[in-house]
């Protein structure tokens, strides 16, 4: 059966608002921003009134500027050919502005430059300020905005919310801190110069249909919500896997690795809508409490000894990915050529709650890999009379959540084959959403970006559960940094399913990894 998926509504008209990226040159703004705001002209979903500023330290033209973006919608776009038409529409609104982060005359510039898009563009004072710098200019950047009265919380004029009023907003991308002090300490400059409410963090997982669906699996569905727990299920495996490497972000990742870029924020999120108790309701704040509760009942890693340490890391070599030829990371530009930055984690998690004891969450996140595949499945325990099946040995049952790509979702059962005997094989149900919504679902950006637009912060993470996941991995961070002796890298070929340590991990557990 086929079902049309109907054209997404907004509540409310979408608003006029200059949107402002600083770090506009960076691998963010070609790979992900561009591409959404693209999609979004193409489905004329932008507000009328819009321009968009690229700030950035390196000196450019606005018509260059317009030019590479472009060619990043063009490369990274899901749409094989461009929309002229669109592009045209948004190319006009878009506009380059030079300046350094830490210099007060840009920010005097750039709030010259903003009037001027109010008078041309009207759009009425409103501004949305995208933070897509390497983390460590965050705060000098929410500093001057406030110095320079680019944000002016609310307890200081009308409101910088109101819908009446022009509003200010400030997105902020991961990762939050580059661990808990360093959280601590943006939360204060955010404390200080800006008002919670017009604070966007995001995690662009939270904007995928396929992520958002985990929701819907477990609260809509009888057969799942029933057995989502201990007496049902016997282990789950969160696969993140990247066939790309690092590209041009060795500067970020030297800082950063494979711990902090994705398990401590999206793959967190991941497991904790898939572990979290029924929320109260489905308001943002009920759903964040119950988020927190599953960070603050992981089992730290501190608890466990070290025969059992339930955290490894690796990091790829030259390989070859779909038959070409790679470099290994410490090969990649801006990588030092000793680096011990951690390309590929793989963890066991416990949740001490009654809902969860005893089983093993096993997660799993690298670069280089042999494919791109990010998925959920769930291994069911298997059946009480399963004996009755004579000698046939019965295979666990298997829900897999596909979240890029092929999205959908499978459920592998037990079934009789035709014949006088009892015997038992394994079928498969397949759902996938292309074939049965007939479209395509809308990139995380393009959602995450119109809701902070309208003023929704639902998809949003919140300062406490960033802050419950970096109590969470600090400590393994510091462990990490403090005995390199498992750090002997690289430790896999890239294009290979990842380091044989990741597959000690699970096997002492009488497991195996699922195949990519
Ligand atoms: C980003 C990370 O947050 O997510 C990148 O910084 C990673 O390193 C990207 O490649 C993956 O996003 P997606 O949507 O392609 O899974």
């Amino acid at each position: 059966m086929m079902f049309p998926i109907p054209p997404r509504e907004f509540p409310n008209e979408m608003p006029p608002c200059a949107l402002v990226i600083f770090g506009a040159t960076g691998d963010l703004t070609a790979r992900k921003l561009l591409p959404a705001l693209y999609n979004l002209s193409r489905e004329n979903q932008l507000p009328d009134r819009f321009a968009c500023i690229g700030y950035a330290r390196r000196s450019k033209e606005h018509k260059d500027f317009r030019l590479e973006m472009q060619e990043a919608v063009s490369m990274y776009g899901n749409h094989k050919e461009l929309d002229v038409h669109a592009w045209e529409r948004l190319e006009r609104r878009l506009f380059y502005h030079q300046g350094f982060f830490d210099e007060d005359k840009d920010y005097v510039s750039l709030k010259d430059f903003l009037k001027r898009i109010d008078t041309e563009f009207l759009t009425e004072g409103n501004r949305l300020f995208y933070l897509s710098t390497p983390p460590s200019n965050f705060q000098e950047i929410i500093q001057r905005l406030r110095k320079h009265e680019l944000f002016i919380p609310h307890e200081e004029r009308n409101s910088c919310c109101s819908k009446k009023d022009s509003w200010t907003r400030v997105i902020i991308e991961k990762p939050f801190g580059h661990d808990l002090k360093t959280a601590k300490e943006l939360q204060k400059c955010i404390d200080d110069n800006l008002c919670e409410t017009c604070v966007y963090r995001i995690d662009h997982y939270l904007g995928k249909e396929t992520v958002q669906n985990i929701q819907s699996i477990r609260f809509a569905n009888k057969i799942f919500e029933s057995c989502w727990t201990k007496e049902c299920i016997d282990n789950v495996q969160i696969t993140v896997s990247e066939s790309i490497g690092i590209g041009t972000r060795g500067n970020f990742f030297e800082q950063s690795g494979m711990l902090r870029d994705m398990v401590q924020n999206h793959m967190m999120q991941l497991l904790c809508l898939l572990t979290m108790e029924p929320p109260t309701s489905f308001s943002s704040e009920s759903i964040k409490k119950e988020k927190i509760q599953v960070l603050d009942n992981i089992v730290p890693f501190s608890e466990f000894a070290p025969s059992v340490f339930p955290a490894v890391r690796g990091q790829y070599g030259p390989g070859k990915v779909g038959g070409v030829s790679v470099k290994g990371y410490r090969q990649e530009d801006f990588v030092a050529p000793d680096s011990l930055v951690e390309t590929y984690v793989a963890l066991k998690i416990l949740i001490d709650t009654p809902r969860w004891q005893g089983v093993p969450f096993y997660l799993r996140a690298g670069k280089r890999l042999e494919k791109r595949c990010t998925d959920i499945a769930i291994t069911f325990k298997k059946p009480i009379h399963g004996d009755f099946f004579a000698k046939e040995r019965l295979e666990n049952d298997l829900l897999i959540i596909r979240i890029q790509p092929d999205e959908g979702v499978a459920l592998k059962f037990n079934c009789k084959v035709p014949g006088v005997s009892n015997l038992v094989r394994p079928v498969k149900m397949d759902f996938r959403y292309d074939s049965y919504f007939k479209t395509q679902a809308p990139e995380a950006y393009e959602r995450l970006l119109c809701d902070c637009i309208l003023g929704d912060r639902t998809l949003f993470t919140g300062n406490d559960e960033v802050i419950a996941s970096w109590k969470l991995f600090t400590p393994l961070l510091e462990k990490w940094m403090t005995d390199p002796s498992d750090a002997v890298f690289p430790n896999y070929v890239a294009g290979s399913s990842g380091p044989r340590c990741a597959d000690s991990l699970i096997r002492s557990d009488g497991r195996s990894w699922r195949s990519l």
